[in-house]
Order: C-alpha cells, then sequence, then structure tokens
C-alpha cells in the first residue's frame, strides 16, 4: 500500500509546487493522476519513487520509507519516467540481460520473464533492434518491460501511454490491467481520459499542486454534474485553478 500524507514541496523557498497532498492507494487498485500541464503530477511521482525528497510531509511504501528503507523501497517500485533513457546504442534483449544482472535475478527466472514480457509487449520481433532504431512506441514498450525487471509489487508511471498509437496504448493499457489483477498497486499519470476512464478505480484531480477532487470517474462527474468526465475535468479545473 502507498499512503502520501499532506506532502508539500518546494524547489526555490517560497514558492510551494505541492501544497499538502494526501492520498492512499491500495493494493490491486489504479489510482489515476490528472491534471494540466506544470500541476505536479511528475514532481508528486518522482518524490514516491524516492528520486525527489518532500519539503515536508511523509510517503510510506508499505509502512517503509525512504530514510530507513531505503534499498527495500527500490526492490518495491518500478518507475518509468516520461523521458526515455535507454542507451541509443544497446538492444532490448542487452539491456534486459544488463538490468537483471543489476538486480540479481537467476538466470532462469531472467529468462522466462523477458520471454513472457516481451511476448505480451510485442516487443520479440524488435529485441534484438538498437533502440537508436526502434519506434517511439517500442522504445516506450522497452521502458515499460525494463521498468518492471525485478517484478515490483508498486508501479508508478509516468504517463505510460503517452505518444503511442491506439493499438499498441492498449497492448500496455491491457498488460497494466493484468498487473493489477495480480494485486501491484499502480500509480499512473496520463492527459488521456481514455485511458483513465478505462484503468483508474480512483482518479485525483491535481489543481496547481492540490487535489481539487478525488473519487472514481462516476463519482467525479456526479459531483460537478456533468455530462461526462471531459465535462467534469474542466468544471473542477476551472473552479479551483487561480492565476497567479
Ligand atoms: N527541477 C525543477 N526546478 C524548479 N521547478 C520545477 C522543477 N521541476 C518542475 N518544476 C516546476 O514544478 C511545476 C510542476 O511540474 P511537473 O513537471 O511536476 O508538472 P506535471 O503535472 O508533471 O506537468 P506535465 O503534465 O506537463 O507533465 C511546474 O511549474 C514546473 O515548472
Ligand atoms: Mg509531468
Amino acid at each position: 500500500m502507498i499512503r502520501v500524507d499532506n506532502v508539500h514541496k518546494s524547489y526555490t523557498a517560497g514558492k510551494e509546487i505541492i501544497k499538502g497532498v494526501s492520498f492512499e492507494v491500495q493494493d490491486g487498485t489504479i489510482f489515476g493522476l490528472l491534471g494540466p500541464n506544470g500541476a505536479g503530477k511528475t514532481t508528486l511521482m518522482q518524490m514516491i519513487s524516492t528520486l525527489l525528497a518532500p519539503s515536508s510531509g511523509s510517503i510510506t511504501i508499505d509502512d517503509l520509507n525512504a530514510k530507513d528503507d531505503l534499498l527495500e523501497i527500490h526492490r518495491r517500485i518500478g518507475y518509468l519516467t516520461t523521458e526515455v533513457r535507454l542507451d541509443p546504442m544497446s538492444t532490448p534483449d542487452k539491456l534486459w540481460d544488463f538490468f537483471a544482472e543489476l538486480y540479481d535475478i537467476p538466470l532462469k527466472e531472467s529468462v522466462s520473464r523477458k520471454n513472457a514480457i516481451f511476448g505480451k509487449l510485442g516487443i520479440t520481433p524488435f529485441k534484438k533492434k538498437r533502440i537508436n532504431e526502434l519506434s517511439t512506441g517500442m522504445k516506450q514498450k522497452a521502458s515499460i518491460a525494463i521498468s518492471l525487471i525485478h517484478n515490483p509489487p508498486v508501479i508508478i508511471f509516468d504517463e505510460p501511454t503517452n505518444g503511442l498509437d491506439i493499438l499498441t496504448s492498449k497492448q500496455v493499457t491491457d498488460y497494466l490491467l493484468e498487473l493489477k489483477a495480480e494485486g501491484h498497486s499502480i500509480i499512473l499519470s496520463t492527459h488521456i481520459f481514455s485511458v483513465a476512464e478505462s484503468l483508474c478505480d480512483e482518479i485525483a484531480i491535481l489543481v496547481d499542486g492540490k487535489i481539487a477532487a478525488q473519487g472514481t470517474v462516476e463519482e467525479l462527474t456526479q459531483q460537478a454534474q456533468a455530462k461526462n468526465f471531459e465535462e467534469a475535468f474542466f468544471r473542477i479545473y476551472v473552479e479551483n485553478h487561480v492565476e497567479e
């Protein structure tokens, strides 16, 4: 379980980017972060992944915190950033093997996991191609596969379907639903409403570093008295955004 409690973050003194955010994500559920550009989604996800420290407040993963249990937290988290960071001269296959060794995954287990994940995401025919020769979608899927190499119970994916066509996007969302059914806790951010609607058990709408509304798609739509979720999002944004 992921617990975020009254988290604040400033990059520079006097300018708060995250202004007291709290939520919980239960095992076997998908929690969505939605919000306009600059709302603070990536900042929040980097803090949950321990890449950034909160200015105040606390974040725990299965009651572990980054101060006392950093290594164990890293074992439990799979984090996907929006920038592709794979070595352009390497291949999906070689990168997998490299990270498997780094994580001390026994060879047999690594090979069977690689075959399963590469198969599910359609990477197999491309696994020996250089990263810089792959399409955006294939690079993204290779990043996703490698971020899950250690089978982490907690998955934090920043815009996992960004730049993907509708077929590739479906491969990724179907896979996320499978991971959820296996009991993983998942936090994802997205700008794509259909992804949020089809995947998320609960959604937090982040506006200017605060959770403006939180609930299921149906609850949020009802609360905003909107005809659909997209309209609800606009209403919630307009009601909560403050021009500086
Ligand atoms: N390293 C940094 N130093 C200073 N300010 C930063 C830094 N990173 C992000 N910010 C600022 O923090 C705010 C939130 O940025 P963040 O990237 O978390 O938003 P986001 O919700 O992920 O946006 P997007 O939808 O565009 O990805 C923005 O105003 C951004 O300019
Ligand atoms: Mg972002």
